[in-house]
Parts: structure tokens; sequence; C-alpha cells
């Protein structure tokens, strides 16, 4: 794929909005906690996190964990390599993901964080691709419902290009 184009998907304005309302739900739903606890799913998720946090008026802490399923390519490997030496337990747990695609990465993470019986364990996705889905996923708080398209942008890469873009946009493979 050489000098790939990227065709709008979802605007900046429309990610804001939506961060901010997730944010609010974030907020009502935790209210009174003391425990919360941002694990962000990196490198993908990290400026949905930095906005979600903002909007966030509950005390919490955030982490972050490396995951990676993809080589330098569009297709997951089927294998995801997990990095993290974090302690969970009696924790109020919100995982912060960028997509949710077949549902591997995040049942593995989910399932690696059970055993340390975190208080209680949810997922906040930015993307949702629901046609995508081979692994059950319970998704408490998703931004956008997307099309089964390799998107790119606000955080999201392509072989490691394309995060700093402030949009969403789809990746022509094929160009
Ligand atoms: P899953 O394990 O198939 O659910 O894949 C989830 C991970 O693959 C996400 O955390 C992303 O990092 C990556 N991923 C899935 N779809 C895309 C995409 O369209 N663009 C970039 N990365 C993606
Ligand atoms: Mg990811």
């Amino acid at each position: 794929m050489n000098a790939a184009t990227v065709t709008r998907l979802i605007s900046e304005e429309t990610i804001s909005r939506r961060v901010k309302e997730l944010g609010e739900r974030i907020t009502a739903d935790y209210r009174g906690t003391d425990n919360l606890l941002f694990i962000t799913v990196l490198k993908g998720a990290f400026m949905f996190a930095a906005d979600l946090l903002r909007e966030v008026d509950v005390p919490c802490g955030i982490e972050f964990i490396r995951a990676s399923s993809y080589d330098r390519s569009t297709r997951s490997s089927g294998r995801v390599e997990l990095a993290c030496d974090l302690d969970i337990g009696g924790h109020d747990v919100l995982l912060v993901e960028d997509i949710v695609d077949t549902g591997l990465t995040i049942s593995r993470i989910e399932e690696e964080f059970r055993k340390q019986r975190p208080s209680s364990l949810r997922l906040c996705t930015l993307l949702d691709k629901p046609s995508a889905r081979k692994f059950p996923v319970r998704i408490d708080y998703s931004g956008f419902q997307v099309p089964d398209r390799f998107v790119v942008g606000y955080g999201i890469d392509y072989a490691e290009k394309h995060r700093e873009l402030p949009f969403i946009g789809t990746i022509d493979e094929n160009p």
C-alpha cells in the first residue's frame, strides 16, 4: 500500500461530542467510587483515553498495557502479545480500547485481568466493528459502530502511520 488515501469517516467535532457524552455516562455510573482505574490499551487508544479522562469527573488513576495482534498489515495475526505487570486487585477497572474487531484482543486481556479479581471490570471502546466479531465481547461503553473497513486516525494506525490525524478515516487497501 503506497500513498494510501484516507477518506474521512468521523469528524473531529463528532468525536469530541461523543467523548463528552461517554464521559458524562461514566461519571454518572462511577459516582461515589474511589478506586476507578482506567487501563488504556496501547498504542491505539492513547488519544481517546487522554480526551475521555478529561471528561470524567470522578477521581481515577490511569495505567497502560501494550497489546498487539497486527504485524505490519491490515489483517490480525490471530495471536495477541500482551505486556502487562499491573496489580489491579480491588480496583474498579475500566478498560479503554480503540477498536473491538474480532474481539480476540479484548477477550484475552479480560481473561488475564479476571484472574486478579478486580472489584469490577468494564470495557469502553471508541469503535466497534460488530460485523467482524468472532469472540463474544460485552461492551459497556461504545463510541461509534463502524463498518468492517480498515480505519486510521485519532491514535489509530496503519503500520505506525496516520495516528496524528484528528479525525477517523477509512484507508483504501488497494488504491
Ligand atoms: P481484535 O483482536 O480483532 O478485536 O482486534 C482489535 C485490535 O486490532 C484493536 O485494538 C486495534 O488495535 C486493531 N485493529 C482492528 N481493526 C483495526 C483497524 O481498522 N485499524 C487499525 N487497527 C485495527
Ligand atoms: Mg488496539
